[in-house]
């Protein structure tokens, strides 16, 4: 039997440190867990139901502080959502066009799914106008990729670094169809284009060079929207005006939370956790299919679908993991589990290349640099290359200081690494995590036998 594995302390700063520390005999991690709502869906639903005729009616809310960024900022735009809580939330919308002229800034805090879906719904209001805003990570993060479509629309915009940068200020405008070429496959350029596109006369088409996640187009068509997808071209049209119908949505498990305990079932010896329905759909699932290739020992189980999305629990036991090359069209497919994947290839046998990945370095924090420098803090030998990592696995970890730079998917990454380290690790800035998962070091404390 183990005892204090993990501890949470509380420094007298405020910041929340997380600290790991191995147990004398050998750690395993074992039970049925499940994660948090997907992040991105419950953005979704929320906006939706905001901008919707009549109720939505949202189960299994993501409670993360992103989520909560998102219902404040429609909340000051008229839309009526009741408490935020995983059992039912019910938002009352206001219909399309509807948003009212908020009397404040909007804050997006963290959120870049906030930020740059709403900037393509409030570019469209004609005659209101709208401040918007995030954290300091936020107001580092590039909002041109979103403000050019929309000034191609006809859209006002301004903002520091000729418009590329939070604050921006919006005077909503009546807008023209336009055809996007994106030069990224993100999911947030696209739905921004698409949110705008849905009060617009006519058709607003989106290409992307890969696919990217397409919650956006399976709850728009469940709202109502006429939406049309075509997979040879990894583009998506959308023919306004259209009329969005209030909802019942369900939110799966978010496979980015599950990401955490896959790698930890993975290389952790003698674990097996069992993660209960959790979101599969194919632009999500590229940690899957990477993990596999890397010999991990995953099962899809109880595959169904719910409202739309298909949902299955996974089963992880413990193997040995060795290299592979992540790159191309998979990218978007696992963007945000790349910090994890990182550790898993510091535990795997050979030389994992990662490539094709420099959105990394836009994200809530430098992905790239900031994995790199944490991981090598404890021994890993990891190189950055401009689009990603090269690590070469096998070599043990020891647990030291590191820190998340406030990214909520670093911190728990250096949680997880932490279980396979020896002596004790602590994790500075750990807190980050409510972002997405605000339960994570329960759920860690809950597995570890
Ligand atoms: C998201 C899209 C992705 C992802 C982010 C959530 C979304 O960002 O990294 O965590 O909900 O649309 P990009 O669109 O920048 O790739």
């Amino acid at each position: 039997m183990s005892t204090s594995v993990i501890t949470v302390q509380i420094k007298e700063n405020s910041s929340h440190n997380l600290i790991i520390q191995q147990p004398i005999s050998g750690l395993s991690l074992r039970g049925s867990i499940r994660v948090p709502g997907d992040k991105s869906i419950s953005h979704r639903a929320l906006m939706l139901g905001a901008i919707a005729q009549g109720e939505t009616q949202i189960q299994g809310l993501l409670l993360g502080e992103d989520p909560r960024s998102t219902a404040q900022c429609f909340q000051a735009m008229g839309a009526e959502i009741s408490e935020l809580n995983t059992e039912l939330v019910h938002v009352k919308g206001i219909g399309l066009g509807n948003l009212q002229e908020p009397s404040n800034v909007l804050d997006a805090g963290n959120s870049g799914t906030t930020l740059r879906l709403m900037l393509g719904l409030l570019a469209s209001h004609s005659e209101r106008f709208f401040c918007v805003t995030g954290d300091n990570s936020l107001r580092s993060r590039p909002m041109s990729r979103v403000v050019n479509p929309l000034q191609q629309m006809g859209a006002q915009i301004w903002g520091r670094k000729g418009s590329s940068l939070a604050p921006l200020a919006v005077q909503g405008q009546s807008l023209k169809p336009i055809h996007y070429h994106s030069p990224i496959a993100s999911a947030q350029v696209k739905s921004c284009i698409l949110l705008a596109g849905l009060t617009v006369e006519g058709k607003t088409t989106v290409t992307e060079p890969a696919l990217s996640r397409d919650h956006s187009e399976r709850m728009l068509r469940a709202f109502g929207a006429n939406l049309v997808s075509d997979p040879e071209t990894n583009s998506v049209t959308v023919t306004g005006p259209a009329y969005l119908v209030g909802q019942k949505v369900i939110v799966p498990g978010d496979i980015s939370s599950a990401a955490f305990w896959l790698v930890a079932g993975s290389i952790v010896p003698d674990s097996e956790l069992v993660i209960e329905n959790v979101g599969i759909n194919p632009t999500r699932t590229g940690v899957l299919e990477a993990l596999t290739m890397m010999g991990a020992d995953i099962q899809q189980e109880n595959q169904r679908e719910v409202a739309g999305e298909p949902v299955a629990d996974l089963r992880v036991r413990s193997s040995r993991l060795h290299s592979c090359t992540i790159a191309g069209a998979i990218i978007p497919r696992l963007i945000d589990e790349i910090p994890i994947l990182a550790v898993a290839a510091v535990f795997a046998q050979g030389t994992t290349i990662i490539r094709d990945a420099e959105e990394l370095r836009v994200k809530e924090s430098d992905r790239i640099a900031v994995m790199a420098q944490q991981l090598n803090q404890m021994g890993a030998q990891v190189r950055e290359l401009p689009d990603g990592m090269e690590i070469i696995g096998g070599t043990p970890l020891t647990g030291t200081d590191v820190d998340s730079h406030t990214d909520h998917r670093i911190a728990m990454s250096l949680a997880i690494a932490a279980l396979n380290a020896s002596g004790t690790t602590t994790i500075h800035r750990a807190e980050a995590a409510s972002v997405s998962y605000p339960e994570f070091n329960t759920t860690l404390q809950h597995i570890c036998k």
